[in-house]
């Protein structure tokens, strides 16, 4: 990118590449079946756990959750998920905001369970790789009641590659849905056009999304050589050893460097030094961090002057609304409470909105930030889309 370039100039490159090159047609219906297999997974937890009659009782999420005998803070999930039902459908209405919303269950929905094989023929016809995306919405839907009240840490151990018989579930989830790789492949198009040579440092890399079609990107413009080195970081130990073993020798040797890295605690302690790093990635990792503004002042401390951030996430919209793949997400304890709220960036757990983003960028102080692609550009489009790059300038 030429320097005196401002991001609102690459924003418009990069826009029209995501109408013209990125979303086709197969990822509109595959985003709008994934939406209807939400809801039939929805309701059938709703029938299965009676919820339209422990509503009659309990009104808010925090009493359904008491009354369905679920963990702590398993309110957290349910209250999202009831406000997506009642904005879809009749059964059920929702008067309020937040945790004081109360439900008003108004019959009991009917089983739609029969149209789940219809739904899938349609994702398969797309082609196999879409398939993951249902498989994965399956696995959240079976392994909800053992989450919410059996095992609580369950969810966590899947999320952080701690429960082997759950792996190739995860990799799938996060590799092989073509719904999820279109973050990794956005980011590594905003990484190809602000990427000035230098080192990167990934956070949150996990099953290696992010990495891969990163220095894919690069090597297939022939840039790879500008990369000094290529930090991959994660929480966990086994995705770091899983994705090296996967990755590695792809790319010219010594290329990649692999770290533990807990974007949590203090940074330096964990040996990445300061004012020396040109880009900073995440792909659906930076909405992980306890501390949003926090972890960006840690990232605008780690870059060099100049230094740039690139988060390609989910962005949540509509707002108190359950997203598709929260289903499994929220299972999470760690993603129900770790996140410090804020009203005017972190109102909610796990995903945040476009808007929560730039007013987060804006209070740690990075000189320019935006959000691609263009707000309005495809609303009309491909009013669902769902993906975003947040970039920002140190
Ligand atoms: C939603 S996944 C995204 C993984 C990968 N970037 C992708 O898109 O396939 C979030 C990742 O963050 C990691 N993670 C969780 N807590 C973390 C922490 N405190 N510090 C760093 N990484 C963390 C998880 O192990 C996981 O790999």
């Amino acid at each position: 990118m030429d320097k005196s370039e401002n991001f609102s100039t690459t924003r418009h490159s990069f826009t029209t590449w995501a109408k013209n090159q990125l979303f086709d047609n197969d990822h509109r219906v595959a985003t709008k079946l994934l939406d209807s297999a939400v809801d039939v997974h929805l309701i059938n937890l709703y029938r299965d756990l009676d919820i339209h009659n422990k509503l009659t009782k309990a009104a808010t999420a925090v009493q359904l959750s008491e009354a369905l005998g679920f963990s702590d803070s398993a309110h957290i999930a349910l209250q999202p998920m009831l406000k997506r039902l009642a904005n879809h459908h009749s059964f059920i209405d929702a008067d309020g905001p937040g945790l004081d919303c109360q439900f008003k269950p108004n019959q009991q929905p009917d089983d739609l369970s029969h149209t789940l094989p219809g739904i899938t023929d349609r994702m398969g016809k797309l082609g196999n790789d879409y398939l993951a995306t249902l498989e994965f919405l399956n696995f959240g839907a079976t392994h909800f009641v053992r989450s919410m009240r059996d095992d609580h840490e369950f969810m966590d151990r899947v999320l952080t590659g701690q429960e082997k018989e759950f792996e190739e579930t995860w990799h799938r989830a996060t590799n092989t849905d073509p719904l999820q790789d279109i973050h990794g492949i956005m980011g590594a198009k905003a990484v190809e056009l602000l990427f000035d040579g230098g080192s990167i440092l990934e956070v949150g890399g996990g099953t290696g999304n992010g990495l891969r079609n990163n220095l894919d990107a690069l090597l297939n413009a022939g840039r790879i050589a500008e990369v000094e080195k290529y930090i991959f970081t994660d929480v966990s130990m086994q995705f770091i050893l899983n994705t090296k073993r996967e990755l590695a020798a792809r790319y010219p040797k010594d290329t990649c460097k692999w770290q533990l890295l807990n974007i949590n605690k203090d940074w330096t302690e964990q040996r990445v030094p300061k004012g020396e790093v040109s880009m900073i990635y995440g792909v659906n990792a930076a909405h992980i961090a306890m501390h949003t503004v926090d972890f960006m002042k840690e990232c605008i401390e780690t870059l060099k002057p100049g230094g740039i951030v690139v988060f390609s996430e989910r962005i949540r919209r509509p707002l108190e609304e359950m997203a598709p793949r929260e289903i499994v997400l929220n299972q999470s304890s760690y993603h129900r409470t770790a996140a410090i709220r804020h009203p005017e960036y972190r109102p909610q757990h796990a995903y945040l909105a476009r808007e929560h983003w730039l007013r987060a960028c804006e209070l740690a102080g990075f000189s320019e930030y935006d959000s691609w692609p263009h707000e309005s550009s495809l609303s009309d489009y491909f009013p669902e889309q769902y993906a975003r790059v947040i970039v920002a300038r140190k």
